[in-house]
Order: structure tokens, then sequence, then C-alpha cells
């Protein structure tokens, strides 16, 4: 793995999101008016479908961006051509391996692992195209490893401290749940760079959220405005440049939508989350933090890290399905604020958003507080309008 292989994921992803001027007209606006009955799948939406029939549309790019993210490889390493979404239907020797490979992972884990993914491809690969077979000797007689972040999802570790505790502390840390319960909507408004943007450019972000569940991200990308709306039962995302240009969230998407919707009001972060597991220590960003793992409504992994000391949420990380293994989104939080005057609860006001293919980092310049939002804001989005095709 190489910091050039990562940003070229990183740019890999921007072309996608901004080629597809043929398909807004074309195809993909057509699926999208198919309505939310039948959900759309890899096959409704795309040419040359083999190994992956079935497979909701939700969760297809994230099975793409769990490649890259496996092998350490951007989406050209498989298709030779991305101009067009068209051209990432043409086969090449290496696209039809990774297929093999899918078809030889899905036969050991049925044979051995009873149909779970317990091997992926970030099993053998490890951020690299061609596995290593012999351990090395660095690796054996390193005096002194990193320590790993425990894996997607873990028991208890024996002798940690309960989590109840722990949740309580980051409460108390953001204000206390009294005052936390009196925060009912906020509109966080700021900028993000890194995705859909060009490097070190700036765009637009507002966040307007409505307690208990209620969240709506805009994000103005260089293609046009980009929607995710969780209403409190059903969610969408509109993304100009995607296939579809408005998707119905699905399955552990909308799980997620949900979570990070109840989460935003955390006074009751004990009813959001269940099951709480309290895992190793580890460190992040220089600070001692505690691994709290939970299950979110719809059963779906859930892994917060609070710092030991101060008991703020330094990360969220949530997973979600793909038909490769669990797809991993992570949000680091930082420079939390007192909002609404020196009294009030504390809000971070940096965010860096990583998932397996693209990183955004978003640093809010205003949060208002029991701001009056309209319904509509919450309501189904209109499709995406790509406002720049051909760039
Ligand atoms: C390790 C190889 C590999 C990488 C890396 C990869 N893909 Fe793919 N991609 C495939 C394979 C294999 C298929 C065919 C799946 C099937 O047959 O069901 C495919 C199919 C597709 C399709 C469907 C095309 C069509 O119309 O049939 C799209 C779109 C796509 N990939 C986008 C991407 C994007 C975007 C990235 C980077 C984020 C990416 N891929 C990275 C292997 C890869
Ligand atoms: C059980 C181990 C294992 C798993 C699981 C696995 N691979 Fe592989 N993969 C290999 C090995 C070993 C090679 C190298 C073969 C060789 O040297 O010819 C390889 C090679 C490849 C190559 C060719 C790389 C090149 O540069 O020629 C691609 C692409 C690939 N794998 C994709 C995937 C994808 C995508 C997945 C998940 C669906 C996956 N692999 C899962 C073991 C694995």
């Amino acid at each position: 793995m190489n910091v050039g292989s990562r940003l070229k994921i990183l740019s890999a992803m921007i072309v996608v999101c901004s080629l597809a001027a043929t398909l807004v007209r074309g195809q993909g606006s057509g699926q999208a008016q198919a309505g939310p009955q039948k959900e759309l799948m890899a096959e409704d939406v795309y040419k040359n479908i083999q190994v992956f029939r079935g497979v909701p549309e939700n969760q297809f790019l994230a099975t793409m961006g769990f490649f890259c993210g496996s092998l350490s490889e951007s989406c050209e390493f498989c298709h030779k051509s991305e101009a067009t979404w068209a051209a990432y239907a043409e086969d090449n020797d290496m696209k039809n391996m990774a297929r093999r490979m899918v078809l030889m992972m899905n036969a050991l884990n049925k044979q051995y692992f009873g149909g779970k993914h317990e091997v992926t491809c970030y099993t053998c690969h490890r951020n690299s195209a061609i596995p290593k077979t012999t351990p090395t000797f660095a690796d054996i007689y390193n005096p002194n490893p990193p320590p790993e972040d425990p894996d997607t999802i873990a028991a208890s570790s024996p002798g940690a401290p309960p989590a109840g505790p722990m949740l309580d502390k980051y409460l108390r840390a953001i204000g206390g749940v009294e005052k936390l319960e009196t925060v009912t909507s906020f509109v966080a408004k700021g900028t993000y760079e890194g995705y859909s943007a060009a490097e070190g450019e700036k765009r637009g972000i507002e966040i307007f959220a409505k307690a208990p569940a209620q969240r709506t991200t805009m994000m103005h990308t260089i293609n046009g405005d980009m929607t995710t709306v969780y209403d409190s039962r059903t969610g969408w995302v509109a993304e100009p440049g995607r296939p579809v240009p408005l998707l119905a969230l699905t399955d552990l998407f909308l799980d997620i939508a949900r979570t990070e919707a109840e989460l935003s009001f955390p006074a009751h972060i004990k009813d959001t989350l269940k099951n709480l597991r309290v895992g190793d220590s580890v460190t992040i960003r220089g600070k001692d933090c505690y691994v709290v793992y939970a299950d979110s409504a719809a059963g779906a992994p859930v892994k917060l890290y609070f710092d030991e000391a101060t008991g703020l949420l330094m990360r969220l990380t949530r997973f979600t399905d793909s038909p490769v293994g669990h797809y991993r989104y992570e949000t680091d939080y930082s420079d939390y604020r007192p909002v609404g005057g020196p009294m009030g609860v504390k809000m971070p006001y940096h965010q860096v958003l990583s998932w397996m293919d693209g990183r955004a980092t978003i640093t809010f310049t205003s949060i208002q507080i029991n701001a009056k939002i309209d319904d509509s804001k919450f309501g189904k989005p209109a499709p995406a309008v790509l406002t720049t095709p051909g760039n």
C-alpha cells in the first residue's frame, strides 16, 4: 500500500462522480422512476453483471469500493477505461480474474464457514494485488508492532469495564442529558473538501436535523447538489453522476442513515444502541480510547471510540453489507465546542468521513440549535441533476 495508490482511489471516485452525463439522461433516470415497490438490482442498472446478479444497487458500488480497499488499487486496475459508465461493462483479463476470485471466495465460505463472510478479498490480499505467501521476519521479530484496531465485531474483552458508565461520561462531557434533551433540532453549515471536489478545494455542506430521527445532508459538489435524507422511516440519496440519480436506501444503508439521525441527538444513545460490549483499548490521534461495540436497531454492527480521559466520542464506525463482506464507513470527530452559548451542549466542529474509496473533511462554521426547519427539508428529494456535464 502506498499513498499514491490511495490518492488514485480518491481521484478515481471523483471521476466516477463526474462522468455520468450519458447515464443521467439515459438508462439511469428511467430506472429511478421504476418506483419504490421493486428494489433496484445491479443487473437492472448495469449492462454486464454476471457474478453479482441479485445484488441490490445500494450495495453494488460499495462492493467495488471493497475491492479497491482490499487490494489498495483504484478502479482502473480492473476497468481499463472509465470514460463512461458503459465503459465499466467492458471485460478484460483482470476483471475476469476478479470474477473468478468472487466464485472461489463464495465456495470457500460455503464449504467451510457455513456461508458466512469469514474469508473476504481482504483476508488474503491485505492491501496488495498479489497476496504474500511466506511470513516475513520483519513481522515475526518486530518488537513493537503497532496496535491493531480490532476487527468488525468483537465480544467483550475479559476484564473490560462496563459500557454504561462510558456512555454516561460521554453524555456528561457534551453537556449532560438534561441539556441535551432541550436540543430538538439543529442546522449545521460549513465546508467539506476531498469528495467530489478538486483537492484542496472547499465546497459547501449543510446538515438539517430534527429529533428524534430526521436528518438531511446537502453537499454542494462540483457536479451539483448531493442530498441524503432520512425522514425517520425512509431514506434516499440523490447523487449527481451516480447511474441512478435518486436511490431509495435499503437494508443496512437505511439502517446506517437511521443510526446517524438518532445519534445526532445523543441524549438517548442507550436506547439507540443495543447489546453493548467493551473491547480492548486503542490509540487514536495520540489518545487512548475505549472501544464500545454495539448493534443498531436492525442489528448492524457499530463501533464507538471514546477518549478515556475526556469521555468524548472520537470515532464512530458503521458497517453495511456487501456480497463480499462488511463495508466500513467511519467518522472521526474533533474540535468539540459549546453550541448556543458557553453553557450549551458541545458538538464536534471538525469531522473526517472515510469510506473504502474516498474521504472527506468537514469543517462547520456555524451550528444553530433549535432552529425552525421546514418539514419539506426531510421529504423525498428530487433526482440529482448533473450541473457540469463533461467535467
Ligand atoms: C478487483 C477488480 C475491480 C476493481 C478494483 C473495480 N471493479 Fe468494478 N467490476 C469488477 C468486476 C469483476 C465486475 C463485474 C461484476 C459481475 O460480473 O457481476 C465489475 C463491474 C463494474 C460495473 C458494472 C459495469 C456494467 O455495466 O456491467 C461498474 C459500474 C463498476 N464495476 C464500477 C467500478 C468502480 C467505480 C470502481 C472503483 C471504485 C471499480 N469498479 C473497481 C471488478 C473490479
Ligand atoms: C483465499 C485467498 C484469496 C481470496 C479470498 C481472494 N484472493 Fe485474489 N488472489 C489470491 C492469490 C493467491 C492471487 C495471486 C495469484 C497469482 O499469483 O497468480 C490473487 C490474485 C488476484 C488478482 C490478480 C492480481 C494481479 O495483479 O494479477 C485479482 C484482481 C484478485 N486476486 C482479486 C480478488 C478479489 C476482488 C477478491 C475478493 C472477491 C479476492 N481476490 C479474493 C488469493 C485470494
